[in-house]
């Protein structure tokens, strides 16, 4: 099996900001509750024409200018998101045509938040094997649409973008080192979007009780969230043969930052090692995992040679760890 790691990374966040103050003049809520209890200052919203492939077109490209690759040259598309444009085709066809991939292969995972990570390994298995030479797995995630403006519970967390990355062959003992996902389906009520599928099908009521809006029980999600992050990223850590003070820099999903310092402290690692843009971008679901990579990435902040560790956790409930050396 060759060794796969990820050559290119891109993001895009839409630039319209939405900011505690202007959600302070649509629901009950303050700013001093929103960011003492997530961490979050401002959020990305994608303009009314702006579709989830749009996002993920825009972060695509940049990624594969980052790798300097054209995209004729990518075999395989993964787009994880929970906001496709429409149930289907895939939003990865879209995308496919939208950069010009002709003929690559390309399919969309639903996994909530972890799906990134998941399309990670999917991709990482399918180079290994020497079935495809390069992929290109995206997050890409217009939240706004499926949050309910009139719930304060969830409408303060959530917000729009889109990342990146291009995996390929690397050298022996680089890139993608080891992976632990799972689910636990019994709290899938947790986390859901209720209405429009074959359970529920879109009709004049589900339409009147609200229910093609996420609903989510905070309180459940959160002791799920620090148990999971901390568990598989200490099962990962220890699979790749290391211990966790090797991990140079952590990108947790950006969810609440109660949950990333929780995370840091019963992982006994310095929270300076996580990188953390929850303040500016909000809980982009799937997208929250990549977008925080490419700015570490840009930003100089990894190093070739660093290991790195990806813990998420999401709808489902699922979670999943990954740990890389760069
Ligand atoms: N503004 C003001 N008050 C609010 C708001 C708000 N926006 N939202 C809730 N409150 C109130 C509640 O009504 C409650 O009032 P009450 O005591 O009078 O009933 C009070 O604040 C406390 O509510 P809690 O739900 O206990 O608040 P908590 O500290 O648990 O924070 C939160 C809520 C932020 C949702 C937290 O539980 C959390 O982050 N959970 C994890 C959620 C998560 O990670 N979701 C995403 C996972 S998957 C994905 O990324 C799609």
């Amino acid at each position: 099996m060759r060794s796969v790691g990820i050559i290119g990374t891109g993001s895009f966040a839409p630039p319209k900001v939405l900011t505690n103050s202007d959600l302070e003049k649509m629901v009950d809520t303050s700013d001093e509750w929103i960011r003492t209890r997530t961490g979050i200052r401002e959020r990305r919203i994608a303009e009314p024409e702006v579709a989830s492939s749009d996002l993920a077109a825009e972060s695509a490209r940049r990624a594969l200018d980052s790798a300097g690759l054209g995209a004729t040259s990518i075999g395989l598309i993964i787009v994880a998101t929970v906001t496709p444009d429409m149930s289907f085709p895939c939003t990865a066809s879209l995308l496919q045509e939208m950069l010009g991939a002709t003929g690559a292969a390309a399919f969309d995972l639903v996994v909530g938040c972890t799906g990134f990570v998941y399309g990670l390994a999917a991709a990482r298995e399918m180079i290994a094997t020497g079935a495809y030479e390069r992929a290109l797995v995206v997050a890409a995630e217009t939240l706004s649409r499926i949050t309910d403006w009139q719930d304060r519970r969830t409408c303060v967390l959530f917000g729009d973008a889109a990342g990146s990355a291009i995996l390929a062959p690397v050298e022996e003992g680089r890139g993608i080192l080891a992976y632990s996902l799972g689910n636990d389906g019994t709290n899938a009520d947790a986390l859901k979007l209720p209405a429009g599928g074959s359970r529920l099908p879109a009709s004049a009521e589900t339409v009147a009780n609200r229910q093609h809006y996420l609903t989510m029980n905070g309180q459940e999600v959160f002791k799920f969230a620090v148990r999971a992050m901390v568990e598989s990223s200490e099962e990962v850590v220890r699979r790749a043969g290391l211990t966790m003070s090797d991990i140079a820099v952590v990108i947790p999903h950006q969810a609440n930052l109660r949950i990333i310092e929780a995370a840091a402290k019963r992982m006994d690692l310095p929270i300076e090692r996580f990188e953390c843009n929850i303040d500016r971008y909000g809980n982009t679901s799937a997208a929250t995992i990549p977008l925080a990579l490419d700015e570490a990435v840009r930003a100089g902040r990894i190093k070739s040679g660093d290991y790195i560790l990806l813990s998420v956790f999401g709808a489902g409930l699922a979670w999943g760890s990954m740990v890389l050396r760069w």
